[in-house]
């Protein structure tokens, strides 16, 4: 089985640390968004992962865009995000509706808490939290086996 995953980090690297920890236990293609859509084929794929952010109660306004254009229909997809709220609330919402509206399967969503001092919760969670931490990445290890 071929397996893509596609992301954006564009604040600390936390969402590109859990996207490189998933496509070493899936053995991925690892591919930003920054790549033009003409320059690979995802009709190779069997298996596609989208990740990014979630900025302002959503995955990163970049990578909706980015998977918007792309050619998903019929496509096994996960998604997964890092994030500063201790809870995730209906943050994969938007991206959950536009993948659906690409007829795709959802397999399986994950999230986790990464680094960040952009939000009052630095105060309570995520002061001294390395970038992401190792029970984020091995639950990020988890959620592959799965
Ligand atoms: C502009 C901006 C908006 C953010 N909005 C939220 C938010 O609404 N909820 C949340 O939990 N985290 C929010 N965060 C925190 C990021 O989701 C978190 O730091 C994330 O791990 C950054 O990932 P990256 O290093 O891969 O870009 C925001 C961060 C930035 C910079």
């Amino acid at each position: 089985m071929r397996i893509v995953i596609f992301y954006s980090s564009t604040y600390n690297g936390n969402t590109l640390k859990i996207a490189e920890s998933i496509a070493v236990t899936l053995s991925a293609d690892l591919i930003t968004i920054e790549t033009k859509i003409s320059d690979f084929d995802l009709s190779q794929y069997d298996l596609i992962g989208i990740s990014s952010a979630i900025h302002f109660g959503q995955h990163a306004i970049r990578l909706q865009r980015f998977v918007s254009a792309l050619p998903l229909q019929g496509k096994n997809i996960f998604i997964f995000s890092t994030r500063c709220r201790p809870f995730l609330g209906n943050y994969h919402r938007t991206l959950k509706n536009i993948i659906k509206q690409k007829k795709t399967h959802l397999i399986d969503e994950f999230s986790c808490v990464g680094f960040d001092r952009t939000s009052p919760w630095v105060l309570i969670v995520s002061f001294h939290m390395p970038i992401p931490t190792a029970i984020c990445t091995n639950n990020s290890r988890q959620f592959s086996g799965n």
